[in-house]
């Protein structure tokens, strides 16, 4: 059997990630997103979902709203898959995140192979992704299905230091820093120092904009300042680089191995 050799994975998805011609001119966020949303339909009651079995390969998944735009993700990581045709989706697609993170100047994250790709049946209900108009109550009850701690959710949220809403995806628009191609603390530190106003856009979607009007957030990421547990964690982030990035690699890792039974993929191997 031939060596599968990860580290030319690696460098292949590193090599696509500058895309001038794309939103901030690169397909960093949007990768951090994919890996996110092939693994947080995880359910630890029923062990389904996660990121073992690369079920948004089928279109009842990758239909689901909430996974709108991450067609872009899955078509610029293809190529890689049809060089490497060995790689399980799985794999390519939390790869693809990891490597993100750590070419966009984020904390080096765990990951292991042995993710296998499952026929549809395997594919888990739509619905389980966090819905960005809810508050804390709904947060937590998505994050706690998966088997987060507040600590893990407010670690993890600090990814909407990177990237943008789009109108045509979510609905929402805009960006969360000034700097949404650079992995750092400036969600946490833009979440508690803005002044964030409501604003209700034409679809009638309601998010919150900062005084100038340039930066976002979600009502979903306003629940991090609103409830006072999330909050307590936030400030700490928001001044401390080291802890947000040492508590993201570890929440960021566990996210992308819920679900993985590597024993029973070799058995069925
Ligand atoms: C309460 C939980 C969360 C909610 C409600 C939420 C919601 C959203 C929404 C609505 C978007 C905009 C999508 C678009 O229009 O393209 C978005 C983007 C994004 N989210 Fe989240 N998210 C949550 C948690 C997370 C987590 C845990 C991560 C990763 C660890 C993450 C990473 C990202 C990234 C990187 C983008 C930017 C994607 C791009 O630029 O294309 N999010 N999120």
């Amino acid at each position: 059997m031939a060596i599968h050799d990860y580290d030319v994975v690696r460098q292949d998805i590193k090599g696509i990630i500058l895309q001038p011609g794309y939103d901030d001119g690169s397909i960093g966020p949007v990768l951090v997103r994919l890996a996110w949303h092939a693994s947080g339909t995880y359910d630890k009651t029923t062990k389904t979902g996660g990121s073992d079995g690369g079920t948004m390969r089928y279109s009842i998944e990758s239909n689901d709203p909430a996974n709108a735009g991450l067609d872009h993700a899955r078509a610029f990581l293809e190529p890689i898959k049809q060089k490497h045709d060995w790689i399980s989706y799985g794999d390519l697609w939390t790869l693809a995140g990891v490597v993100a993170i750590e070419s966009m100047g984020g904390p080096k994250i765990p990951w292991k192979p042995g993710r296998k790709d499952k026929p549809e049946s395997a594919v888990p209900p739509n619905g389980r992704l966090p819905n960005a108009e809810e508050g804390a109550d709904h947060i937590r009850q998505v994050f706690y299905r998966m088997g987060f701690t507040d600590r893990e959710i407010v670690a993890l949220i600090g990814a909407h230091c990177l990237g943008r809403c789009h109108g045509d995806r979510s609905g929402y628009e805009g960006k969360w820093t000034y700097t949404p191609t650079r992995f750092n603390t400036q969600f946490f530190v833009m979440l508690t120092k803005q002044n964030w106003q409501e604003k209700k856009l034409e679809n009638g979607l309601v998010q919150y904009a900062d005084e100038k009007d340039q930066l976002m957030m979600l009502p979903a990421d306003m629940a991090f300042l609103y409830d006072t547990g999330f909050k307590e964690i936030v400030e700490i982030y928001a001044h401390d680089k080291q802890t947000f990035f040492d508590d993201f690699a570890a929440a960021f890792g566990k996210l992308l191995e819920l679900g993985v039974n590597r024993e029973d993929n070799v058995t069925k191997l």
